[in-house]
């Protein structure tokens, strides 16, 4: 269960946030936790995350290891302040940022190089699902963003633009035609080892739907935006299973 704050919370925040979030899911030891807060906050929330069950991860990362390239952030420089993972690929990248497949696949291939597990995002908008298109962008931007990327620490997020946001989630059942086709596509690239890569869905995940979404066979966790922000509903998604 990742949190992706984007552009949300300053460091007394956050630090503020994780105080009361630590204690509330500290014994919740079979759902991984992570949580993506902006870069201004990632050395607070490093800090409080110490020795907790809780991972840290970034937002995103360049895909150089230093050099002349002002305002962006290494992947080592992400992983000496004790990072674990890094988003992706994040549609609102794709989309506002210009980032192409491959400036994605490069990414992924740095962020791996150093030694970070990868949160890589894909997802159709609403035209493309219109146009009966959902597959074949599933399948370029698999393809596409995974070329020569190994499977260990990676994991795949299905985020429909159209649900990203919107309060508009995908129901269990379109979540979970996407879930089986990139699960299918991934045992193509990774044969077994294709199981060592979580699915997880995005996309206006909240504490209403996330145990129907969760009950999806190929859902094995979600990547949450809004509903991440506020600590009780955070929790509640957490704790999915035992409030089933
Ligand atoms: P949302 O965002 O939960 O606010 O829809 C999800 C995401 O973009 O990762």
């Amino acid at each position: 269960m990742a949190a992706n704050w984007k552009m949300n919370k300053t460091a007394s925040e956050t630090r503020e946030f994780i105080s009361k979030l630590v204690p509330a899911v500290s014994n919740k030891a079979d759902v991984n936790i992570a949580i993506a807060p902006p870069f201004t906050s990632l050395m607070v929330a490093a800090d409080e995350l110490e020795n907790t069950n809780i991972v840290l991860a970034a937002q995103d990362v360049f895909y150089e290891e230093k050099g002349a390239y002002t305002g962006e952030v290494s992947p080592l420089m992400l992983v000496d302040i004790g990072c674990k993972y890094v988003i992706v690929g994040h549609s609102e990248r794709r989309q506002y940022f210009n980032e192409t497949d491959g400036i994605v696949n490069k990414k992924i291939k740095a962020a791996k190089k150093a030694g970070l597990g990868v949160i890589f995002c894909i997802g159709e908008s609403l035209e493309e699902r219109d146009a009966g298109k959902t597959f074949e962008v599933l399948l370029r931007q698999t393809e596409k963003g995974l070329d020569g990327i190994d499977a260990e620490n990676t994991v795949l997020a299905y985020e429909p633009i159209w649900a990203i946001g919107t309060g508009k989630t995908a129901s269990p059942g379109q979540a979970q035609e996407a879930h089986a086709y990139v699960r299918e596509r991934l045992k193509v690239l990774y044969g077994n080892r294709a199981d060592e890569i979580c699915i997880i869905y995005g996309g206006s995940v909240t504490p209403e739907n996330v145990d129907s979404l969760m009950a999806c066979k190929d859902v094995d966790g979600a990547l949450v935006g809004g509903a991440s922000l506020k600590v009780e509903s955070f929790v509640r998604i957490v704790k999915f299973r035992e409030e089933k």
